[in-house]
């Protein structure tokens, strides 16, 4: 083939920066009807998001989000059977409170997705107080920690289920001016790898996910548009929260049975970095 010819085929499959992507293309959604589902970080952005999918495909679903007001407005909204719980998952206790709510609401939990998380301070190593090290920690590694803790203990009692929990990019490749919140999401990836291998044999199935730019009140509140987001992504375009529904769907689904402690990325390539296309592709 020559070198034209081969530039013609491969930018046949290049997405050209502001071309839309199609809308995913999955066939059949599973069903999650009768099923229990217990969402962190409910009250807005990728939870909210999970959430209301999980709800539309038949689940019971319970929000546990810190913000109280926003968690109710938030159930209410996404209607069908939706439970709001008054939730600190840095508090161990918080966590164990809400996941007996789910249990007497209920009568059992078979599903979670662990979301909620803070970015916590931004800045050098050598600026870090205590207490910046410590919340972000708190909430996003130790939040985690907790809620594996009694959800899997909540599923064992049911003999199955399936968790997923949000990482970040930034815990595969640590970013400078974060590092907390970095240090937290690595540390997600690797309390999920080992609950997986905790408690497989139990049928409970556990990943991650690490999202990239992502267009939720968090990415905004870093002051990321999505137009700044999407042309440092390979595939030129920012993510939504339906695009991270749509994966935590599919990973608690029967569809992903055989998925089982790892971390998904979900970032348009960000991870992978963008290369410099030699001349004539
Ligand atoms: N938006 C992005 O670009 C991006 C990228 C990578 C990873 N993430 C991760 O995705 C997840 C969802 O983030 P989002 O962008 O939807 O953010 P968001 O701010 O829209 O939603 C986070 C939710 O978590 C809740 N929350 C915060 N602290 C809590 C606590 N201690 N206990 C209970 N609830 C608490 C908030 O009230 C909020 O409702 C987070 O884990 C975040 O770190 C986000």
């Amino acid at each position: 083939m020559s070198l034209d010819e081969r530039a013609h085929k491969y930018q046949a499959f290049t997405v050209k920066p502001g071309r839309p992507l199609n809308k995913n293309t999955a066939t059949m959604a599973p069903s999650f009807e009768g099923k229990v589902a217990f969402i962190t970080g409910g009250a807005s952005g990728m939870g909210f998001a999970v959430a209301k999918r999980l709800a539309d495909l038949g689940a019971k679903v319970a929000i546990g989000d810190i913000n109280w007001d926003s968690a109710q407005k938030a159930a209410a909204s996404i209607g069908h059977a939706c439970l709001a719980i008054k939730l600190d998952t840095g508090d161990g206790e918080s966590v164990k409170n809400a996941i007996a709510q789910v249990e007497e609401k209920y009568g059992g939990l078979d599903f979670a997705a662990n979301c909620a998380a803070i970015q916590g301070a931004v800045g050098p190593i050598i600026d870090l107080e205590a207490d910046d090290i410590a919340r972000v920690t708190a909430v996003n590694l130790n939040g985690i920690i907790f809620c594996l803790k009694y959800e899997i203990l909540a599923m064992k009692k049911r003999g199955g289920g399936a968790i997923v929990s949000i990482a970040s990019v930034a815990g595969n490749q640590p970013m400078a001016y974060v590092g907390p919140y970095s240090a937290s999401k690595a540390g997600v990836i690797a309390i999920t790898k080992t609950a997986a291998a905790e408690v497989g044999a139990d049928h409970i199935r556990v990943n991650s996910i690490s999202p990239g730019y992502i267009d939720t009140p968090m990415m905004r509140a870093a002051k990321i548009e999505p137009s700044w987001a999407a042309v440092r992504t390979p595939n030129q375009r920012c993510g939504v929260p339906d695009d991270v529904a749509d994966l935590v769907t599919f990973l608690l689904s029967e569809d992903a049975k055989q998925i089982h402690g790892v971390d998904v990325p979900i970032d348009g390539g960000l991870i992978v970095g963008h290369s410099v296309r030699p001349p004539g592709y």
